[in-house]
Parts: C-alpha cells; sequence; structure tokens
C-alpha cells in the first residue's frame, strides 16, 4: 500500500526506471564483487601471484612492519606442490622452508622468526643475504690497485659478513616474478664507501622456488669502481624441522679434496691442505659427529669445491634419517663454508620457541674464499667496471616420501 502511494506521488516513467534498476542491483553487485576477487588473487596474467591465498601456487605479499622508513614485506612462495618458502625484503632473509617429512608431517627446515621484531635483535644472520663480502676479511684491510681500504671491524679486528650494516641488515626493493615459477627479486645500491668499500655496487639477488622443490638463488651485480664482491645466503638448516635435534646425527658429503685452514680468529692461512686422513674428509657421506671432536671449536670452515670450470654443479649432500629429507647444494661457486654453528648458544629461541642451542642449526654457505682480497693465490673476488658478477646456487629438498 505505502509503497503503490509512493508510487502514485511521482511520475509514472521515473518510477518504471527505478524498479529496473533495483532489478538489475543484485546483479551488478554480484559482477562488482567477481571482478574484484580477481583483481586481489592474479594481479598479472602469466602468474598466479596472490595477495589472499598462501595454499595457492604463486607468491603472496604481506606487510610485516618498517625499517629505515622503508616498508618491509614478507613473501611466501608456494610451488605447486604446496612447499613454501617465505622471504622478506628486510636483508632479502629467507625466515622459513615449509617441506613434507618422510611420513607427510611439514616442518621448517630454516631456522627462524615469524616476526620482523626477531630479526631486528640481530641474530647471527639467520637466513639473511650476505654482502658486499661473505666471511671475514683480515684486520678488516685490503689493498687494491695500490691504494689501501680500511673496513668496518665487527668481528675482533676482522671484518664479518660485509660489516656492521652488511646486506643483511638493509630493506631491499622487491618485485614479484612475472612467469609461471614463483619468484621473488630483490635489488640493493650499496653507496662508494658504504662500510669502507670502493665504488657504487647495484646488487640484485632472484629467489625462485620451482615445482622440483628447488630453492634457486641467482647472485648479480655490477660496480662503477673495482671492488671485492662475495655474495651468499646465510640459511641456517636442521633437517628435522626441530631445534630440540642436532645437527650432529645429519650425514654430509662435500664434493672437495682440499680445505683451506685457519688461524685462531678464523682468517685462512692461505695454505690449501688435502683433506685425507683429517677430520675434514667429508668426500664420502659421513656423519658430521662422527671427527667433529677432532676439530676445535667445530667445523666453520672453506671447503675448496672440486670444479672444473664455473658451472653449476652438486658440490654436497646433506641427510637425515629422522625426517628423511635430503638437501642438495649445487652452485657455481669455488667454495663451500660450512660452519656447524658453534657459537649458538640458545639466546635466540626459534619460532615455536625453542631456544638455539650449539650444533642445532648448520650453515652451507656457497662463496668463495674468505680473506681472498688479501690472498693473492686465492680465485679473485674483485669485481671491475664493466663485469657482471652473476653466481647461482641451488638447495633441493628430496624427501624420502612422495
Ligand atoms: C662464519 C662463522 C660465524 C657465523 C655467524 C659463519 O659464516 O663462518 O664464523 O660465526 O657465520 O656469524
Amino acid at each position: 500500500m505505502i509503497k503503490q502511494d509512493a508510487c502514485s506521488q511521482l511520475n509514472l516513467k521515473k518510477c518504471i526506471k527505478m524498479k529496473r534498476l533495483i532489478c538489475y542491483l543484485p546483479m551488478l553487485l554480484l559482477l562488482i564483487i567477481v571482478f574484484s576477487s580477481c583483481g586481489n588473487n592474479t594481479n598479472k596474467t602469466s602468474n598466479t601471484i596472490t595477495t589472499t591465498d598462501s595454499t595457492k601456487t604463486g607468491v603472496m605479499q604481506k606487510d610485516w612492519g618498517e625499517v629505515d622508513g622503508k616498508k618491509v614485506y614478507i613473501y611466501t612462495l608456494t610451488n605447486k606442490n604446496g612447499v613454501q618458502v617465505t622471504i622478506s625484503n628486510y636483508g632479502g632473509t629467507v625466515t622459513s622452508w615449509i617441506t613434507p617429512d618422510k611420513n607427510g608431517n611439514k616442518s621448517s627446515i630454516i631456522i627462524g622468526f615469524d616476526s620482523l621484531q626477531g630479526y631486528l635483535q640481530k641474530p647471527p644472520y639467520f637466513g639473511a643475504l650476505i654482502g658486499r663480502y661473505g666471511n671475514r676479511i683480515g684486520n678488516a684491510k685490503f689493498t687494491l690497485d695500490g691504494k689501501t681500504y680500511q673496513l668496518a671491524a665487527n668481528d675482533g679486528k676482522n671484518h664479518l659478513h660485509g660489516g656492521i650494516k652488511g646486506f643483511d641488515k638493509v630493506v631491499w626493493d622487491a618485485s614479484i616474478g612475472d612467469t609461471s615459477t614463483p619468484s621473488l627479486t630483490l635489488h640493493y645500491m650499496s653507496k662508494d664507501g658504504e662500510e669502507g668499500y670502493p665504488g657504487n655496487l647495484h646488487v640484485t639477488v632472484q629467489y625462485t622456488l620451482t615445482d622440483n622443490d628447488e630453492l634457486k638463488i641467482e647472485y648479480n651485480a655490477e660496480t662503477d669502481k673495482p671492488t671485492p664482491v662475495n655474495l651468499t645466503n646465510h640459511s641456517y638448516f636442521n633437517l628435522t624441522g626441530d631445534v630440540s635435534n642436532t645437527i650432529l646425527n645429519h650425514t654430509l658429503m662435500i664434493d672437495a679434496n682440499n680445505f683451506t685452514p685457519v688461524d685462531n680468529t678464523l682468517i685462512p692461512t692461505g695454505e690449501i691442505k688435502s683433506v685425507k686422513g683429517t677430520p675434514f674428509d667429508f668426500t664420502q657421506p659421513k656423519k658430521i659427529s662422527k671427527d667433529i671432536n677432532a676439530v676445535k671449536g667445530g667445523y666453520d670452515h672453506n671447503w675448496v669445491l672440486k670444479r672444473k670450470d664455473s658451472s653449476l654443479k652438486r658440490v654436497a649432500v646433506l641427510s637425515d634419517s629422522i625426517s628423511g629429507r635430503t638437501l642438495e647444494i649445487y652452485t657455481t661457486e669455488p667454495g663451500l663454508q660450512f660452519y656447524t654453528g658453534n657459537f649458538l648458544d640458545g639466546k635466540f629461541k626459534n619460532r615455536d620457541g625453542k631456544p638455539i642451542n650449539q650444533h642445532m642449526a648448520l650453515c652451507m654457505e656457497t662463496q668463495h674464499f674468505p680473506d681472498s682480497p688479501n690472498k693473492p693465490k686465492f680465485p679473485s673476488t674483485i669485481l671491475k667496471p664493466g663485469e657482471k658478477y652473476h653466481t647461482v646456487t641451488v638447495y633441493k629438498v628430496v624427501s624420502s616420501e612422495r
């Protein structure tokens, strides 16, 4: 009755138009909802980049905070097997790698935190991108083309992992890849003089999670003045996915006949020594616990990888019988720093609140040899203007199930 009354007071034509509009309104709303949800899930045509659903293949981006006035994000890369790697543009840090064990139970084989706050407490390079120089430079100095450069001394008198504010503590620019394989590209411009290094260095690192459960890391750099460059990733692995289990029961093979002995400040002596008959012999798969006690402080050394050229090659295999997981490491680099988490002391707690104690995680850092700028006999780490720094490392998880 009221409706009819209202209508009769209005012009009849206007009234009919209004009624039609009311009829079409639900359809219109439906169309808007469909289009906007498509936009949320996929913002590129060729891939399935999702901003709302981390269970789908693709890359999900989430706000994670702010550092130095720059936005920090956490990206979840998911492949078609449901394996996930999370990476932040703060320090280019790999914060987790969630993969199933032999029983199909999922857990992270990389230690770390679920919040940015954890990383701001300066843990010892958990999952971080390391630069400009992976590992130590003796006396925090080197001489290049007749000029001596003084670097930041942040490990006693030595320089470690790029200095006080290395690439692990800066916010990188990030862009999500536009191929069907989930990837994240990070860029950082390290200024001339930063931490004492010469030259403006443009660094680009691409992380890709393939459907073969490989985390591929491609490092690229260019400079405008000669400078040492040695980039690596500092993920700490525990293949059991639980830091209450030691990594000493993991089995390791390193395809290297030689290693570089160090002095008591962990600077290479310059010698290249055969592993034969020493605790450093991992040419055949061996439990890490077997000889570790014969090495003062535990393993924290560079292995000279057996190689004929700089092609991508399998250089190490790590396996764990508890989880049935195996990690294969491929690289184009000549060296591998194998570090058994000797300085971990329970100060930092893993994402599940469990303390990360000594030997509860290990690092397999593919790189050039430590202190190369002061060791003329080691392969050169000097990048010159006009040259392109390009190295590739692949970590591949093989599970005994699936
Ligand atoms: C070094 C260790 C150091 C660790 C964390 C490793 O790459 O070889 O000596 O303690 O990084 O900083």
